[in-house]
C-alpha cells in the first residue's frame, strides 16, 4: 500500500519521486508555426522521448504522461484518429528504446475504447517491459480522474459486495487500492505545458498535495532545460501537508 497525503506525512527529497505531466500546446505550437495542429502532436511524441531519458537520467522513478483525456473524443475525427496513429506509432517504434533504458511502461485509463490493433499494442509494450524498474511510465490515455474514481468505486464494491452494509470500513486507502494507478506513490510535482491553469480532469484524486507547477512553453518545445527549471522550482517548495512551517523544520527529511 502507498503512502496516503492525507493519512501519513510522505517522505518527501530534493528531486521529485514522481512527475506527472499534462502535455499541452501541441495545436498552438503548430499554428504559430502556420503548420496543421497535427504537426505539433507528432513533433510532442519527440518531446515525450525527451522527458523520459531526462528524467530516467535524473533520478525520477515515476513519469506519468496525460496523453489523451476522456474528453479528448470531443476533438475532430480527423485529429483523433490521427492521434490514435501516433500512439501505434509509437508503440510499434519505441518499445526497444524503454527496453535499452529499463523503463517500464503502463497504460491507464478505458482501454475498451480503442481498437483492438491498439489494445494489443498496449498489452504486448505493458508485458514485455513488465521487469524494467529503473523509471515507471505511465501513459493516461482515454483517462479522466472522475472516471478514475467511479471505476474504483465500482470495482470497490463488486469484489466485496458486503460493503454496502458496512460503510464504515470504508475507507481512503481501500478506494484508493482500487485507483487505475495504486501501485504507484502520489504525484510530487505536477507540470502542465502550454500556459493554462487547470487540472482538465487529470489524476484529481492523487492530486491532492502534489505542487503545481505551469509554464507557458509549448510541450513540443519542452525539453531537458524547462525541465530543470520545473526541478529547480519544486526544490523551493516547503511541502507542509496541513503543518506550521515550524513544525516542518523540526522533522527534517518530510
Ligand atoms: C495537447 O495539445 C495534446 C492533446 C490534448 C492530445 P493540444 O492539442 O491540446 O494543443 P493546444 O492546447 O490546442 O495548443
Ligand atoms: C488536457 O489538455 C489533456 C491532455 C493534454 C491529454 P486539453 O487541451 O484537452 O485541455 P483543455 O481542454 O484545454 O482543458
Ligand atoms: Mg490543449
Amino acid at each position: 500500500m502507498k503512502t496516503s497525503s492525507t493519512r501519513d506525512i510522505p517522505v518527501t527529497s530534493d528531486t521529485p519521486r514522481h512527475v506527472a505531466i499534462i502535455m499541452d500546446g501541441n495545436g498552438r505550437w503548430a499554428s504559430k508555426r502556420l503548420l496543421p495542429r497535427t504537426a505539433g502532436h507528432a513533433k510532442g511524441v519527440q518531446a515525450v522521448r525527451r522527458a523520459v531519458e531526462t528524467c530516467g537520467r535524473l533520478g525520477v522513478d515515476y513519469l506519468t504522461l496525460f496523453a489523451f483525456s476522456s474528453e479528448n473524443w470531443r476533438r475532430p475525427a480527423d485529429e483523433v484518429s490521427l492521434l490514435m496513429r501516433l500512439f501505434v506509432q509509437a508503440l510499434e517504434r519505441e518499445v526497444t528504446k524503454l527496453q535499452e533504458q529499463g523503463v517500464r511502461l503502463r497504460v491507464i485509463g478505458d482501454l475498451s475504447a480503442f481498437e483492438p490493433r491498439l489494445q494489443d499494442l498496449i498489452f504486448q509494450a505493458q508485458a514485455s517491459t513488465a521487469q524494467n524498474d529503473k523509471l515507471n511510465l505511465t501513459v493516461a490515455a482515454n483517462y479522466g480522474g472522475r472516471w478514475d474514481i467511479l471505476q474504483a468505486t465500482r470495482n470497490m464494491l463488486a469484489g466485496n459486495p458486503g460493503l454496502a452494509q458496512d460503510l464504515a470500513a470504508i475507507d481512503e486507502e481501500m478506494l484508493a487500492s482500487h485507483l487505475a494507478m495504486a501501485w504507484a506513490p502520489e504525484p510530487d510535482l505536477f507540470i502542465r505545458t502550454g500556459g493554462e491553469q487547470r487540472i482538465s480532469n487529470f489524476l484529481v484524486w492523487q492530486l491532492a498535495y502534489t505542487e503545481l507547477y505551469f509554464t507557458d512553453c509549448y510541450w513540443p518545445d519542452f525539453g531537458e532545460a524547462e525541465l530543470k527549471a520545473a526541478f529547480e522550482w519544486y526544490r523551493t517548495r516547503e511541502r507542509r501537508f496541513g503543518r506550521t512551517s515550524a513544525q516542518v523544520h523540526t522533522s527534517p527529511g518530510h
